[in-house]
C-alpha cells in the first residue's frame, strides 16, 4: 500500500516527538511491505516565522494532497503578543476546519501494570479505559468573538454555538464508536444553565434512538470532571462539545499518568489529522526530553483509521506496552530521582522493539 502523509512538526517540543513518530512508521511500514512517502511542512509559530502565517497555502496543498496528517504541536510564549488570527493557535484552527475533521477521538488508558503512573492511587485508576469524543469544529472555538471598548472599559465575548447537524454528525460519530466498545455513552453538558447545551442533550437523545444497543446517559460537566478523577475506571465513551473536550481530555490524560501519552485522531472529514494532545511544552523545547509516545501513538490511529491497518497499529500500540511494561521511562513518566530516557531512546526503544520482538532491559 502506498502511504502519503504531510507532517506538520511545529513548535516546541514538536518537531523532536514527530521526528521519533516517523521513525516508528518507518519502521513499521518497512516491515509489511508498504511504500511511505512524508512531506515535511510548516504549522504555527514555525510558519509565522517562515512566512508570517500560521497556516500557509502551501500546507494547506500539502495536507489535502496527502491521505493524512501527522501534526506535532503550535504555540508558545514568543507569539503570546501576536493579535489573534496570527496566533499559531488560530493555525492550528484553520486546519482542522480546512480538512473538516469535526471528530476528535482521545483515547485514555491505563495498561494494566502501568497503575504506578497515575498521580491517583493504583485501586482507583486501575482498569480506566475512556474514549472522549470531542466535537473538534463548533462551539466557542468558532463561535463570533470581539473585543470593544478602551483600556479600562474593555469588553470581550465569546460565543459557544451549536447548529443540530453539527451535534446529530458528531453524536453519529460516538454512537457508534461506542457500539464497538463496551456500549455506554456518557453525554457531557452544562444543560442546567447553557441554551447550546440544552439543544446538545436534546439531539443527542434523538439521535439516541437509533443505537438501541448503546446505554446513554448524561451529565454536567463540572460532576463530569469529579468523577473523571474519583471514579474514572466508570467511564466507557463520553461525547462532548469542543472546550468541555478540550479540558476533560487533558484531565483524563494526567489520571492515566501523563499527557505525554496520549494520542488523538480527528477525523470526519476529507483527511484524517492526527496529534498528540500534549502541547508544544516549550519549558522543555530542545533538551531532547519530551515524551515522543503521544505522537508514536497517533500515528498508530492514523494507520488504523485513515488506512484501516489494524495489524500494523496494533503492532506499534503492542510495542508501546512492552516498552513501557519493560520500566523505561520518560521524564515525565519516571519518579522523582529515577533514570529517565531520552526523546531519542524512546524511540530507539519503540523501533527495535517493533524490528525484534525484544525489549532491551
Ligand atoms: C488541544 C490543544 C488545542 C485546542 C490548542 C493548542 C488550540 O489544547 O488540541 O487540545 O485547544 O484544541
Ligand atoms: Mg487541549
Amino acid at each position: 500500500m502506498q502511504i502519503t502523509i504531510t507532517t506538520l512538526p511545529g513548535d516546541g517540543i514538536g518537531p523532536e516527538v514527530t521526528a521519533q513518530a516517523v521513525r516508528v512508521l518507518e519502521t513499521c511500514t518497512e516491515m509489511f511491505g508498504h511504500l511511505l512517502r512524508v512531506t515535511e511542512k510548516n504549522v504555527g509559530g514555525a510558519a509565522l516565522l517562515a512566512c508570517n502565517d500560521p497556516f500557509p497555502p502551501d500546507t494547506l496543498d500539502a495536507c489535502l494532497s496527502s491521505d493524512a496528517v501527522l501534526l506535532g504541536a503550535v504555540g508558545g510564549p514568543a507569539f503570546d503578543k501576536y493579535p489573534a488570527k496570527l496566533r499559531p493557535e488560530a493555525g492550528l484552527l484553520r486546519l482542522r476546519k480546512e480538512l473538516g475533521v469535526f471528530a476528535n477521538l482521545r483515547p485514555a488508558i491505563c495498561l494494566a501494570g502501568m497503575e504506578s503512573l497515575s498521580p491517583l492511587r493504583p485501586e482507583i485508576v486501575r482498569g480506566t479505559d475512556v474514549m472522549i469524543v470531542r466535537e473538534l469544529l463548533g462551539g466557542v472555538y468558532f463561535g463570533a468573538r470581539s473585543t470593544e471598548g478602551e483600556p479600562g472599559s474593555r469588553r470581550a465575548a465569546d460565543s459557544m454555538v451549536y447548529s443540530e447537524p453539527e451535534i446529530e454528525r458528531i453524536a453519529h460519530v460516538a454512537f457508534k464508536i461506542a457500539e464497538g466498545r463496551r456500549k455506554q455513552l456518557l453525554s457531557v453538558d452544562k444543560a442546567n444553565v447553557l441554551d447550546s447545551s440544552r439543544l446538545w442533550r436534546d439531539v443527542v437523545t434523538r439521535i439516541g434512538n437509533e443505537y438501541p444497543d448503546v446505554k446513554l446517559s448524561h451529565a454536567y460537566v463540572d460532576s463530569t470532571a469529579m468523577a473523571l478523577v474519583s471514579r474514572p475506571a466508570i467511564f466507557d465513551v463520553i461525547v462532548t462539545e469542543n472546550m468541555f473536550g478540550d479540558i476533560l481530555s487533558d484531565q483524563a490524560g494526567a489520571v492515566v499518568g501523563s499527557l505525554g501519552l496520549l494520542p488523538s485522531a480527528s477525523v470526519g472529514g476529507k483527511v484524517g489529522l492526527y496529534e498528540p494532545i500534549h502541547g508544544s511544552a516549550p519549558d522543555i523545547a530542545g533538551q531532547g526530553i519530551a515524551n515522543p509516545l503521544g505522537t508514536i501513538l497517533s500515528a498508530a490511529m492514523m494507520l488504523r483509521h485513515s488506512f484501516k491497518l489494524e495489524q500494523e497499529a496494533a503492532l506499534i500500540e503492542n510495542a508501546v506496552k512492552q516498552v513501557l511494561g519493560a520500566g523505561h521511562r520518560t521524564r515525565d513518566l519516571a519518579e522523582k530521582g529515577a533514570d529517565s530516557v531520552s526523546t531519542q531512546q524512546m524511540g530507539d526503544l519503540v523501533v527495535q522493539q517493533l524490528r525484534t520482538g525484544i525489549v532491551q532491559t
